[in-house]
């Protein structure tokens, strides 16, 4: 193996020409307004209506501070994004992305970390699916035994935890603990409306009722009209001595909050798997891309005053809490509505994502990192069965055998991964040989009015500057903070090392934008993602290094052989 095969890559004529010719048929329908709905369907979901309590019980009001910091780093990685589509207008989101700038290995990675944001969030999200939809069940007045609706991890826990005579446990899982049926000894515990909606799901995806135009626009009103409900309905009980103090915890509770909240963002990426149902990919998916977003960022910020404002932030440590301030102010028809709200909004993320995952395997196997079957279209629901049949695999199993929080923590690092790579990418591009609403691409048959363009702003001075001013800040305002992170003591390394890393980092991409004029917008995209990337827990890095380990071994034992771009003649 030469090393310097690990990155071959594909041109961007290679993969909009490999697109048109595999895709043609497919339908280019989708306009600016059809674009923001999909990217809202994607992103409203379990984070705003179930880690979000998790998210302020740590944080407090301050997590508003948190939103902003996450708003911000997803600000600059759609526009890297909208960049990349604009250039790249080809399926694929950023996998594609990857191979025409990095090469083929860090595509592989990246396709592999994205595993995580489509499929494996998609078990947080059913899992807080199937958390109100009990509420929603319980409000007719039926209810499901507790041992089928509560995962065995969690339940375990529970009874462990009330065992050795911890204060907080999950009083309900318990019951599902001690009344569950025993086979052969073991307590058969499974939360049956997470596996019947990915079953419900997978088969929809399967017969090809796509998430049509309609379907996702209609559960994109439903659930912003009941977010909207809730925050009026609730600034009416909003007493503002919950807002004091804003950070009860301080900073270091507000980011304990920063997977939480930035799974709430995760979704506006999605937008980019529809390049080739686009009238006018390179125009309307950046639009479609930022408008989602900001949407979203202004709605979080108000729902997270409103929650914080109606109750103590100490009653929100619950997986509904959208539904727990309602019940707590005795507000019941508005428990209701919130558990439908939940329910749409939930199902609309599990069927964008669902659809997602196959769309990138279908990529990867076109390219041969995959096996054929992987890109098999069913010959009557034209769809890609096999791929679609995995994928609910890969969403149910794991579900008999892990709890929620396991996976929350998984996709946001994962996600994360994949969008310090996209912006990464932005700064290896070539610069634009064409100006902003010149010809596109060739070989497309899309327009390129008002295509998108990243504004080019020399970052040789800023971005070490920047650097420079926040670290004197730093050390002027929080005396201590810079040498502690330097302390490499065995006691403290698991708490100064994610810091230090970023600090070199920080410090790396002022040297490059000096000594390459970076772009500033990719080099704080870059930035910021890793600096949410620091507050993630060290035994969550442990599982995800263990994923890429997995994966990079996939890689070299088989896509390393089968990919096109190793074989003679042209491929693409
Ligand atoms: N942002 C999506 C959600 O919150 C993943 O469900």
């Amino acid at each position: 193996m030469n090393f310097s095969e690990l990155f071959r890559k594909k041109s961007v004529n290679q993969s909009v020409a490999n697109a048109v010719a595999e895709q043609g048929s497919l339908h280019k329908v989708l306009k600016v307004r059809d674009l923001t709905f999909f990217g809202i369907a994607a992103i409203i979901g379990a984070g705003s209506f179930s880690s979000l309590g998790e998210a302020c019980f740590s944080g407090g009001p301050g997590v508003i501070y948190l939103f902003i910091i996450c708003a911000i780093a997803c600000g600059f990685t759609a526009l890297c994004y909208a960049e990349f589509a604009s250039r790249v207008p080809a399926s694929g989101s950023a996998y594609t992305y990857a191979y025409v700038s990095f090469g083929e290995l860090f595509a592989w990675i990246i396709g592999w970390a994205l595993l995580m944001e489509y499929s494996i969030g998609n078990i947080y999200v059913a899992f807080s699916w199937s958390g109100y939809f009990a509420n929603l069940l319980d409000g007719m007045g039926a209810h499901l035994p507790a041992w089928l609706s509560y995962n065995y991890t969690s339940a375990h826990q529970a009874f462990i935890d009330s065992s050795s005579g911890a204060k907080e446990f999950a009083a309900k899982r318990l019951v599902a603990w001690t009344t569950a049926p025993q086979v052969a000894g073991l307590r058969i515990i499974f939360d049956l409306p997470a596996v019947c909606i990915n079953v419900f799901i997978t088969t929809l995806v399967y017969v090809g009722v796509k998430e049509s135009r309609n379907l996702s626009n209609t559960m994109v009103i439903i659930k912003l009209v009941i977010i909207v409900l809730v925050i009026i309905v609730g600034a009416f009980y909003i007493d503002i001595d919950n807002w004091t103090p804003f950070t009860p915890n301080g900073f270091g509770g507000v980011m304990k909050g920063a997977s939480a909240v930035f799974f709430a963002f995760i979704g506006f990426d999605a937008v980019s798997t529809l390049a080739e149902e686009c009238k006018n990919p390179q125009r309307d998916l950046p639009k479609g891309m930022i408008n989602s977003l900001v949407i979203c960022t202004v709605i979080y910020i108000v729902l997270s005053l409103v929650l914080t404002g109606m109750v103590s932030y100490t009653k929100l440590g619950v997986t509904d809490p959208l539904a727990e301030i309602f019940r707590l102010k005795g507000v019941k028809w508005m428990l209701f509505t919130v558990s439908i709200a939940a329910v749409v909004a939930m199902t609309s993320v599990l069927l964008v994502f669902q659809m997602g995952q196959p769309r990138i395997w279908m990529n990867m196997s076109r390219d041969g990192l995959l096996p054929k079957r992987f890109s098999a279209i069913h010959p009557r629901y034209k769809t890609p069965g096999f791929a679609t049949i995995i994928t609910g695999l890969v969403v149910g199993v794991p579900m008999f055998f892990t709890d929620e929080n396991f996976f929350l923590d998984l996709t946001s690092i994962g996600t994360l991964f994949a969008f310090v790579l996209v912006c990464g990418g932005v700064l290896m591009l070539p610069p634009r040989e064409n100006k902003p609403d010149s010809a596109g691409v060739s070989g497309t048959e899309t327009g390129t009015k008002g295509r998108f363009y990243l504004p080019y702003i020399n970052g040789k001075w800023i971005v070490p500057g920047a650097t420079l001013i926040s670290f004197v800040l730093l050390h002027h305002f929080i005396p201590g903070f810079i040498g502690d992170k330097f302390n490499l003591s065995l006691g403290n390394l698991a708490n100064a090392l994610p810091m230090l890393v970023f600090f070199i980092l920080c410090i790396a991409m002022s040297i490059f934008s000096f000594l390459k004029n970076f772009s500033l917008i990719p080099v704080l995209g870059l930035i910021s993602c890793c600096y949410l990337l620091t507050g993630m827990a060290p035994a969550n890095w442990l599982w995800f290094s263990t994923w890429l380990f997995i994966g990079l071994v996939i890689y070299f034992t088989y896509s390393f052989r089968k990919s096109k771009l190793n074989q003679k003649g042209p491929t693409f």
